[in-house]
């Protein structure tokens, strides 16, 4: 069997993921920013948290973290995806939330920009993928409206298998798909991924036969894109899987140094807990890539979700969290850059850079009579993008305002394997220092429970008579 180029050590060495905090230092941005002093206080902290999540780890609390080595649900995952790679044009994932945002970053960032539109031949026989993950009936309706249902396969993700929205998303599409196309074959068209036991899409999948994929106990919706969340929909679009976790694992062995000088999580973790106590509340994250504006979106969900919590472990009130925010280079350097650069003193803005793209287009000297043009002549778009960056990221620091890099040396399922472990990492390394549990989402939960009284859902009284029992809207307060 010929050697995958992630075996190469070479090959590896040039794809490892780098961090450049320069910009967060008073050297660079004055006062504003960090002393080494600063950092080095928080050192002995840092290797308690990297103790704290080892301990973790081995208890089983942070199962996500075993997923690059779950080497059986990747046969899983071929065993299912092999059949439905037989006839399927178009796979939708049904899913909201940590459950839908993975797969969509996967295929932004992994995939051609104009995937979907291409035909079957230049997609080497694979499906187009769609994510739903919304239940606006106009999008919904229009979604559905455009699909070959004969060639559509539907993955219904939920790990609790009880989120209104995807259990709905799939009563509509079974019922429809009965109609059209009759019980037997509608049945064919789905498969199912959810917890392995329990929840009512479980119950589903053994009553209907439906094929299924399981979401290891332990693993939280926003933290299983490693997980056959993501790789089934991530495996009908022709992603290197193993490459993918291949990724994941080098940046494993990468963490386990518990200084914050050598460990990239920790080091994040850290600079995002000093600038959130002094203020700076708003944490943008801004790739100079579009392939990787859905690893923004998917980094805000799991940044927001696992740490904006009321309560800290002891159940002190802490209102913890700062507020995650995506832009992307150089599109929103004409829209958000200027808020950023001259606007409160209350963000810390982390750039993902691509230091070698697919392509290289040159820009060809038009017009070299014209002074405003002439200069951009013989350069290429790649090098205008990253003199964007470099501006952008040195004028920030020029203003005081701090900012830092992760550099990813090319877009391949290598270096998404390792950003994506990485991330997950901070984010869980974060939460001691704010004294959070991650893992959790009470607030969320709350809602879907309102929700639940709300749609009549037996054992859901009480919400819903919070809601109607509550104070009437005053007319004074409204405009028509
Ligand atoms: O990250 C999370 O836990 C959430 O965003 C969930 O993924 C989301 O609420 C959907 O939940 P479920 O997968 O149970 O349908």
């Amino acid at each position: 069997m010929s050697k995958k180029r992630y075996e190469d050590p070479k090959w590896v060495a040039g794809q490892v993921i780098g961090l450049d905090y320069n910009n967060c230092m008073s050297e660079f941005v004055g006062e504003q920013g960090l002393s080494a002093a600063e950092l080095e206080d928080l050192a002995p902290g840092m290797a308690a948290v990297h103790q704290e999540l080892a301990e973790a780890r081995r208890r089983g609390d942070l199962a996500f973290m075993e997923l690059p080595y779950q080497t059986a649900a990747l046969a899983n995952v071929r065993q299912v995806a092999k059949p439905l790679l037989e006839w399927c044009w178009e796979f939708v994932v049904l899913g909201i939330g940590g459950s839908a945002l993975g797969a969509r970053a996967l295929h932004q960032a992994l995939c051609h920009p104009q995937y979907n539109r291409f035909n079957m031949a230049r997609r080497h026989h694979r499906p187009a993928l769609w994510v739903l993950d919304n239940i606006d009936p106009d999008n919904f309706h229009g979604m559905l409206d455009g699909l070959e249902l004969r060639r559509t396969a539907f993955n219904v993700i939920s790990k609790s298998g009880s989120t209104a929205e995807t259990l709905a998303q799939f009563v509509f599409t079974y019922q429809l798909l009965k109609g059209r196309l009759g019980e037997a074959k509608a049945r064919e068209r789905f498969v199912v991924t959810t917890d392995p036991e329990k929840g009512n899409l479980r119950r589903l999948a053994v009553q209907e036969g439906f094929p299924s994929l399981m979401v290891p106990p332990g693993v939280g919706g926003r933290f299983s894109v490693l997980s056959p969340v993501g790789l089934l929909p991530a495996a009908m679009v022709g992603i290197d899987l193993e490459e993918l976790l291949a990724g994941a694992r080098f940046m494993d062995e990468r963490l386990k140094s518990p200084a914050y000088q050598d460990n990239p999580a920790l080091c994040l973790a850290a600079l995002y807990y000093l600038f959130a106590r002094k203020s700076r509340n708003i944490l943008v994250i801004m790739p100079y890539a579009s392939a990787l504006a859905g690893m923004a979106d998917w980094f805000c969900q799991l940044w927001a979700e696992s740490l904006g919590k009321r309560q800290d472990l002891q159940g002190r009130e802490v209102w913890a969290g700062t507020t995650p925010v995506r832009a992307v280079g150089a599109t929103d350097q004409h829209s958000q850059l200027q808020l950023y650069m001259e606007g409160p003193q209350d963000k810390l803005i982390t750039f993902l850079e691509v230091e070698k793209f697919h392509n290289r287009l040159e820009i060809p000297d038009l017009f070299p009579e014209m002074e405003g043009l002439h200069y951009l002549g013989g350069h290429t778009l790649n090098g205008l993008l990253e003199a964007e960056q470099k501006a952008t990221a040195f004028n920030l620091a020029k203003a005081g305002r701090p900012n830092l890099t992760l550099r990813l040396p090319e877009i391949n399922a290598f270096t998404i394997g390792q950003l994506i472990y990485l991330l997950e990492v901070v984010t869980v390394a974060a939460a001691p220092l704010l004294g959070v549990n991650p893992l959790d989402q009470p607030g969320v939960e709350g809602g879907k429970q309102t929700t639940y009284g709300l749609m009549g859902r037996p054992g859901f009284e009480a919400q819903r008579r919070e809601i109607e029992e509550g104070p009437p809207p005053l007319e004074k307060y409204r405009i028509f």
